[in-house]
């Protein structure tokens, strides 16, 4: 499971479009159907509107009609792990996240295995707002 979304990550990290930083990132997603989705971090001139890869990834597949994602990983050359928007846009669609696996790869393929559980112990939730 994790080789296959580990490749797709690094075929999506090809088209990053990262003219500013430099940075290209790649990232997919699994979901509960087991689908795939891929991501790339999308810069702007008006650098904050810029996207990082893993919300690409999450929000083609919400757009999909996906509602449940069981992986996340995310490749780049030193091995990053998801900012804090995007742990937390992740949340919205794990509905467990100690079973919610990330991993972060770096150039030379060393994978670092996460639960979202891990890297966001307290989210911001719907269901603290009453309307979920
Ligand atoms: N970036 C991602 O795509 N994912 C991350 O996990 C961290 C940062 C992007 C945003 C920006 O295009 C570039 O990397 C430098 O921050």
């Amino acid at each position: 499971m994790s080789g296959r979304l580990v490749e797709a990550a690094w075929a999506a990290r090809e088209q990053a479009y990262a003219p500013y930083s430099g940075f290209a990132v790649g990232a997919a997603v699994e979901t509960s159907s087991g689908a795939i989705y891929t991501g790339c971090n999308v810069e702007n001139a008006a650098y904050s509107l810029s996207i990082c890869a893993e919300r690409v990834a999450i929000f083609k597949a919400v757009a999909a009609g996906e509602r449940e994602i069981t992986a996340l990983a995310v490749v780049s050359e030193p091995g990053t792990t998801p900012c804090g928007a995007c742990r937390q846009v992740l949340a919205e669609f794990a509905p467990c996240p100690q079973e919610v696996t990330i991993i972060a790869v770096n150039g030379q393929g060393d994978e670092q295995h996460y639960t979202l559980g891990q890297l966001l112990p307290v989210n911001f939730s719907g269901e603290e707002l009453g309307l979920l």
